[in-house]
């Protein structure tokens, strides 16, 4: 008996590594955009005008008054420290070093770089490593190092989490709290990742990338970006 003890462990233990409740756990902790951005200057100056630029000014009293109303909330409430509000409007909220609203750091407020891009702890050092290479060298490197150290290719998931998380809502990983702001409560509001993903109000610029990374992962999307891409801005 007890040898077949282990090989029942050792299956179960496969399978809770791979539910997607156990995903978070292994996710390196987030950052912050300040590590981000004392790089990529360019993108951060364009995503300070977009709305994920500026999501938690839209919990303050007195913003966005209307849209409020409509969707049943108080115009006039401070939203910026409550629990059912935070979550969507900040980074990394309730994963390891993301935003904390007993002890707000100011560079995971709003819809930050790690939303989109994954926990960057990890990654963002392979950045500065093989980019230092590239530099010197030439030599590129795979893509897929940086997948396995966290950052995210393939977006539609993040993007749902808050986009998609509503009552009622078809996407499978929905549960509270949950977006006021609805279809039901305005059609403008539903979803369409590929519609969303090229809306310039929301979305940061992109500028043409030197070839560091190579190969997959890599997004449908990616060369048509990169085909439209700007320069660097002057730094
Ligand atoms: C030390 C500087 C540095 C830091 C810090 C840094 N990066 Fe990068 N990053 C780079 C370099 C260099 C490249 C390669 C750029 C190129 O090929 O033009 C790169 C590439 C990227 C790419 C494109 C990858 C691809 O598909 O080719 C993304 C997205 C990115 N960084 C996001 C981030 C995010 C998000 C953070 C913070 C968590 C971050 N970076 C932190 C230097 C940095
Ligand atoms: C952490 C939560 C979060 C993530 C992740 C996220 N968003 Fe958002 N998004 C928001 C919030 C909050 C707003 C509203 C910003 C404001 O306060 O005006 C918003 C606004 C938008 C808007 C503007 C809607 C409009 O018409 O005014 C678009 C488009 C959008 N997001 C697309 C995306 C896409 C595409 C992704 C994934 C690549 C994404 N978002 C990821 C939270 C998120
Ligand atoms: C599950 C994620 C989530 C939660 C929780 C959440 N929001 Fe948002 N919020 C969003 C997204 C996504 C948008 C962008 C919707 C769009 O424009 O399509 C948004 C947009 C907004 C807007 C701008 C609406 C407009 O039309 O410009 C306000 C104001 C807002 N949220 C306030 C709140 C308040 C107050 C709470 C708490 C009671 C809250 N949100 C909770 C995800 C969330
Ligand atoms: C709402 C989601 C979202 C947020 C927030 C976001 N990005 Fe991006 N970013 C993307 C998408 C989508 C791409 C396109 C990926 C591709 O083409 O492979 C991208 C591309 C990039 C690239 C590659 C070159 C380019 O310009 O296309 C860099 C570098 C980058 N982002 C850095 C950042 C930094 C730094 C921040 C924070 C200041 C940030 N991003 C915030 C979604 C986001």
């Amino acid at each position: 008996m007890p040898a077949t003890i282990p090989g029942i462990g050792l299956t179960l233990l496969v399978v809770l590594a791979l539910a997607p409740g156990a995903r978070a756990a292994d996710e390196p902790p987030y950052d912050g955009r300040k590590k981000c951005t004392s790089c990529h200057k360019s993108q951060y100056r364009s995503w300070q005008e977009t709305g994920h630029g500026r999501a938690m000014q839209s919990l303050a009293p007195g913003e966005k008054a209307d849209a409020k109303r409509k969707a049943g909330l108080d115009p006039d409430e401070d939203y910026t420290q409550n629990i059912d509000c935070v979550g969507c409007h900040t980074t990394g909220y309730g994963h390891e070093g993301g935003y904390d609203i007993d002890d707000p750091d100011k560079y995971l407020v709003n819809v930050t770089c790690e939303s989109c891009h994954g926990p960057g702890s990890e990654y963002r050092l392979l950045h500065r490593k093989y980019g230092e290479r590239f530099e010197k060298s030439g030599e590129p490197t795979p893509r897929a190092v940086l997948a396995e150290a966290g950052q995210e290719f393939e977006f539609a998931e993040r993007c749902n989490a808050c986009h998609m998380n509503y009552e009622g809502s078809p996407w499978p990983g929905a549960a509270e709290p949950y977006t006021p702001f609805t279809p039901g409560v305005d059609p403008k509001y539903a979803f369409d990742f590929e519609k969303s993903l090229r809306d310039d109000g929301a979305m940061h610029a992109h500028f043409k990338l030197d070839g560091t990374f190579t190969g997959p992962p890599v997004p449908s999307f990616h060369d048509e970006f990169q085909s439209t891409a700007r320069p660097l801005d002057e730094q």
